[in-house]
Formats: C-alpha cells, sequence, structure tokens
C-alpha cells in the first residue's frame, strides 16, 4: 500500500484579519493555547501521516513567511511536535516547506505541490481549518485511489451556511450537490444553494489532479479556485465525500471567528480533561 502525503496549505494575505496579519501570517496567531496551524497540522498527523509539506507565502510587502513557520515546526523532531500539539507522537513526522510567490489560491498551492507528491495520494488541509473527526481509515482507504478524488463535508444550519455581504445573502462556502455516495457538482459561495453540505478545507487527490490544475482559469476574484478543481472530478463522477459529524471550523475568516474557534477548542479540552 501506498502512504498518503500532507500538505497544509498556509499562504495568502490574511486580509480578512488586518491589522493581527500586518506583522505575521494568519496561520500562526493563537487560537485558545495552539497557533492557528496546529490545529489541521494535528488532523494530519491522528490520520497517520508522516510527510507533510506547508506552503506558505510572503505577505504584502514581499517579505517571506516560510522562517517562522520553520522556526515553530522545525524539521523532524517528534518531542517538539509533541510539545506543541500537547500530546505524545507516536512516529516521527517529517516537514518539508514550499513558498507560493503570489496569492493566487487554493487550487494554485495544490498544483505547487508536485514534485513533492510525485505519484503519490495525498491529503491537502486548509492551514484555517480544525477538525476533530477521526480521518485515519478514510485515509487508508485513498492509498490505492486512481484518478478520483474526495471532499469532507460538513451539514451547516442556515444561520451558519450564510453571510451578508454587500446586501446580497450568500453561503460563505463552497457548496456540494450530491447524488448517492458521488458529489454531482460544486459551487463556490453561490446565493442558492443546491444543498446544506459546505465543502470543508481537506481533500484528497491521486496524483492526475496536476494535470487538471493546469487547465484551470482564474475566478472573479483573480485566484484558481479549488471548487473549480473539485467541480471538475464532480462531473466526471469522480468525487467522492464523507460527512464529518465533530467540530469543524474555519477559524481563519475574520476575528470573530478566530473567537468562536478559540471558545470551542477551551471546551473541548475541558470536556476530556479528567
Ligand atoms: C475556501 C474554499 C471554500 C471552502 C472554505 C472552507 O474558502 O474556497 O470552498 O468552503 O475554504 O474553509 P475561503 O476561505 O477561501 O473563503
Amino acid at each position: 500500500m501506498k502512504d498518503v502525503v500532507g500538505v497544509v496549505l498556509a499562504g495568502g494575505y490574511g486580509t480578512r484579519l488586518l491589522p493581527l496579519t500586518l506583522t505575521t501570517n494568519k496561520h500562526l496567531l493563537p487560537v485558545y493555547n495552539k497557533h492557528m496551524i496546529l490545529y489541521p497540522i494535528d488532523t494530519l498527523v491522528r490520520a497517520g501521516i508522516t510527510e507533510i509539506l506547508v506552503i506558505t507565502g510572503r505577505d504584502k510587502r514581499g517579505a517571506s513567511m516560510a522562517g517562522q513557520f520553520i522556526d515553530l515546526l522545525g524539521g523532524d523532531d517528534k518531542d517538539r511536535l509533541g510539545e506543541l500539539l500537547g500530546r505524545k507522537i507516536e512516529n516521527k513526522v517529517n516537514f518539508h516547506y514550499k513558498l507560493q510567490e503570489q496569492a493566487g489560491g487554493i487550487a494554485q498551492a495544490i498544483g505547487m505541490t508536485e514534485r513533492f507528491v510525485g505519484n503519490a495520494n495525498f491529503f491537502a488541509i486548509l492551514g484555517d481549518n480544525i477538525a476533530q473527526d477521526d480521518v485515519s481509515q478514510k485515509v487508508k482507504e485513498f492509498a490505492n485511489a486512481e484518478s478520483e478524488a474526495h471532499i469532507f463535508l460538513k451539514h451547516m444550519p442556515d444561520e451558519k451556511m450564510f453571510e451578508v455581504v454587500k446586501g446580497e445573502r450568500r453561503a460563505k462556502y463552497g457548496v456540494a450537490e450530491l447524488a448517492g455516495d458521488k458529489i454531482k457538482g460544486i459551487e463556490e459561495k453561490p446565493f442558492r444553494p443546491k444543498s446544506s453540505y459546505a465543502v470543508t478545507g481537506l481533500y484528497m487527490y491521486t496524483s492526475d489532479v496536476f494535470g487538471v490544475a493546469k487547465t484551470l482559469k482564474p475566478s472573479w476574484r483573480g485566484e484558481l479556485e479549488v471548487s473549480d478543481l473539485n467541480d471538475y472530478y464532480a462531473q466526471k463522477g469522480r468525487l467522492g465525500y464523507t460527512i464529518l459529524n465533530d467540530l469543524w471550523l474555519d477559524l481563519g475568516v475574520d476575528h470573530d471567528s478566530m473567537l468562536d474557534g478559540a471558545l470551542e477548542v477551551r471546551k473541548m479540552l475541558q470536556s476530556t480533561r479528567p
């Protein structure tokens, strides 16, 4: 069985979190007792992934953020990672780093992982997502997948699904249209979502995704959209899904999402303490 490798996407300017992001990358900001990026890293480590590429970028003035991530995570020090995550780590985890020169979107960052990923299958996770579910079984099942993709969805009640931007009510997330055990289509932040299942920032791909990424065109926000990548597989009937049942949060939306996230983490820690 091939090993699934991991990718954490931690680029972007973090504009919605200004002025905090004037001096640091969004994913290094604290969320209760950890740096934001440690939550998605924890999801990968719990799923048994031991090779992790961290993609980060430059700030608006052009300064590379990579050094700060290297200072935090290091190379392959198990004790250090254990200290950061607050628990004992079973296997050694190797961290690798790459710089995304411009904030060109999630799909652009995924395209940049080609050299690292090679022919493996991989799990890409957004550096601002907390996902508490144990996804290790799904990762094992995906290890031998060929030419397909698998994403993770979260059911959202209306009050969490929508936001009002410039007087218009639209979904805050990518939204999936389901058809049995496959996804029929994905739309990015639609006005009229076709389901109440939000696309989370957890994605699994096979290496043919790199060919697909090269065909994408920038969206209205000037980015290569991960929803377009996923929709390609949906249209081919090759996009599987899993619904997350435990806590899932997109921490990096704005100051409120960081505060709500911190309170949820505190609640979770209090409930698991003896
Ligand atoms: C991104 C994706 C969106 C997804 C969300 C999950 O949104 O584009 O499809 O639902 O992450 O966190 P963004 O954070 O770029 O607005």
